[in-house]
C-alpha cells in the first residue's frame, strides 16, 4: 500500500494574526506544486477563519487543535465541530499530549470527540504517545495501545478513512530530542498491527501514522522515510515557512 505522506503543522498557541496570515500565504504559494503529499496547518481557533480564507482553493488544508464533544449548547468557552466547518476547517487534532497532560483530557473523552468530529464530517488526527517514565518502564506499547483503542472506539471501517494517527512521544515534544527513526518505526509498526486487529488489515495498511516530536529539517528525511512512518506532525519548526517547507520537501 502506497500511503501518501502527510505533513501537518500544529501552530499551538503561537503567532499573531499578521504572522499567521503571512505564514499561510507563504505556504499557499510554495505548496501549489505538491501532488504526492498532503499538507495541513492547525492555527489557533481565533485565526482559523482568516487562515482558511487565505488558503481557500490551495493545496494546504486547515484544521483546529481541539474541539468540544457536544454539538452545541451551554458549554462556555468551547467550540463545536459545526463551527469549525463553518469557518473553513476540514480537520481537527484530538488527544494531543498537551491536552491530555495540561487540561486533563481522558481517553474516553477523546474517543467521544473523535466520534463527534467524524460524525460532523471533519477529518481527525488522533495523537498518542508515552511519557519518558512510561518508556523507561517498558510501558510504551501498553500506553499507546490504550490511547489508540479508546480513541478509535466504535468507529466504522469507513470512518477510519478519515483518521490519521500521530505518534508523539511526550519526551520528544519541544525538547529537541527526537525519537530515532528506529524508535519511531517500532511504535508505528506496533500501532499498525493494532489497527489490523481493531478494524481490518486493509484499514491498517491504509491508515497514515505521522511521527511528531522535535521534527526539524535536519532529521525529517531519516524519520519520514522509515518503515511505517507516513509523515510528520510538526510543532516549533512549523512556525516558519522555510523550516516547515524543508520538512514537507523531505524527499
Ligand atoms: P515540536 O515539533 O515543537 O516538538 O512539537 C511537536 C508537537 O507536539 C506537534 O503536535
Amino acid at each position: 500500500m502506497n500511503r501518501k505522506p502527510y505533513i501537518a503543522g500544529n501552530w499551538k498557541m503561537n503567532l499573531d494574526r499578521r504572522a499567521a496570515v503571512a505564514l499561510a500565504a507563504a505556504l499557499r504559494e510554495a505548496c501549489q506544486a505538491f501532488t504526492d503529499r498532503d499538507v495541513a496547518v492547525f492555527p489557533p481557533f481565533v485565526y482559523l477563519d482568516e487562515v482558511a480564507r487565505t488558503l481557500a482553493g490551495s493545496k494546504v488544508r486547515v484544521g483546529a487543535q481541539n474541539m468540544c464533544d457536544a454539538a452545541n449548547g451551554a458549554f462556555t468557552g468551547e467550540v463545536s465541530a459545526a463551527m469549525l466547518l463553518d469557518v473553513g476547517a476540514t480537520s481537527v487534532i484530538l488527544g494531543h499530549s498537551e491536552r491530555r497532560q495540561l487540561f486533563g483530557e481522558t481517553d474516553e473523552g477523546i474517543g467521544r470527540k473523535v466520534r463527534t468530529a467524524l460524525g460532523a464530517g471533519l477529518d481527525v488526527i488522533l495523537c498518542v504517545g508515552e511519557t519518558l517514565d512510561e518508556r523507561n518502564t517498558q510501558a510504551t506499547e501498553r500506553v499507546v495501545g490504550r490511547q489508540l483503542t479508546k480513541g478509535l472506539e466504535d468507529l466504522t471501517l469507513d470512518q477510519m478513512a478519515k483518521v490519521t494517527v500521530a505518534y508523539e512521544p511526550v519526551w520528544a515534544i519541544g525538547t529537541g530530542l527526537n525519537a530515532t527513526p528506529k524508535q519511531a518505526s517500532d511504535v508505528h509498526t506496533y500501532l499498525r498491527g493494532l489497527l489490523a486487529g481493531l478494524f481490518s488489515p486493509k484499514v491498517a495498511q491504509a491508515t497514515r501514522i505521522q511521527y511528531g516530536g522535535s521534527v526539524k529539517p535536519e532529521n525529517a528525511r531519516d524519520l519520514l522515510t522509515s518503515p511505517d512512518v507516513d509523515g510528520a506532525l510538526v510543532g516549533g519548526a512549523a512556525l516558519k515557512p522555510d523550516s516547515f517547507l524543508a520538512i514537507a520537501r523531505f524527499r
